[in-house]
């Protein structure tokens, strides 16, 4: 099956809701793609100094003006997106990121591992490492970010059964893009990692975001980079059923050779 996955970085401007979603929008619409995987907190940026600031830009996943935006998109553009959002339900909030296919369904996932201050906002996801449908019936495994340098995280979708890692990121720490090559094919999936760019400010603390958003395939080949800074968009042609080949050589499987009981838990 031919499958054209893409990735999008850009500048999301701390708190501009529409200016951002805007952003996104203008970059996405002449883009022709089937699975398109952008940054994590994509609409908001980062780095949040109070609650207030979290609540100003938390959204329901099903009725939020960014699910709406990317319905319409993903209708018009016959594609599935990714994309990280602040979530709020149930007066609680979460750094999540929801699938949003062609029909209008929207799949969401709450982030497992929360970096740095993120403990000080969000909730620790609770909707665990779960597999969803995109477009065309591809099995993506969601994660977000720092749940990167947990190797279960990528282990857990592989074993059921993604094809494709959707990494949406804010990447500060300088070891991620390389560490995804082991990630991808230890697990023989496709990752698509998002970073974001730029440099945020606030009250005395500063990150700056690393860029290099990327695609890698079932071996961890690079199939496409972007550079640390600029705007970018990349689409790539795969074979999703690639990963369903777990063979690394005619002797040894990815998975049936491994041994739990001689594992820690
Ligand atoms: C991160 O998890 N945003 C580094």
């Amino acid at each position: 099956m031919s499958y054209r996955i893409g990735v999008l970085q850009f500048e999301p401007k701390f708190l501009e809701m529409e200016r951002n979603r805007k952003r996104m929008e203008d970059l996405l619409s002449p883009v022709e793609a089937d699975l398109i995987v952008l940054p994590e907190l994509a609409t908001s940026g980062y780095l949040f100094q109070n609650r207030e600031q979290v609540i100003r830009v938390a959204e329901d996943a099903q009725t939020g003006s960014t699910a709406a935006l990317f319905r319409k998109l993903a209708k018009a553009k016959s594609a599935s997106y990714v994309i990280g959002f602040a979530e709020k339900d149930k007066g609680k909030f979460y750094n999540s990121a929801m699938l949003v296919n062609p029909d209008g369904k929207i799949f969401v996932y709450r982030k497992t591992h929360l970096f740095f201050e993120e403990k000080k906002w969000f909730e620790p996801g609770n909707s665990g490492l779960n597999v969803f449908e995109a477009k065309n019936g591809v099995r993506v495994g969601m994660m977000i970010c720092f749940d990167w340098i947990f190797p279960e995280s990528a282990r857990t979708l592989a074993l059921r059964g993604a094809q494709i890692l959707s990494h949406s990121a804010n990447l500060v720490l300088p070891w991620c893009q390389q560490a995804m090559i082991t990630r991808s094919l230890e697990n023989r999936v496709f990752s698509i990692t998002s970073n974001r760019i730029g440099t945020e400010k606030n009250d005395g603390n500063e990150l700056t975001f690393t860029g290099m958003s990327q695609i890698l395939s079932t071996k961890g080949e690079i199939l496409t980079r972007c550079e640390t800074s600029g705007e970018c968009v990349k689409i790539v042609e795969i074979n999703p059923e690639e990963a369903d080949n777990k063979l690394i050589t005619e002797f040894n499987h990815a998975f049936l050779d491994r041994r739990p009981e001689m594992y820690e838990r």
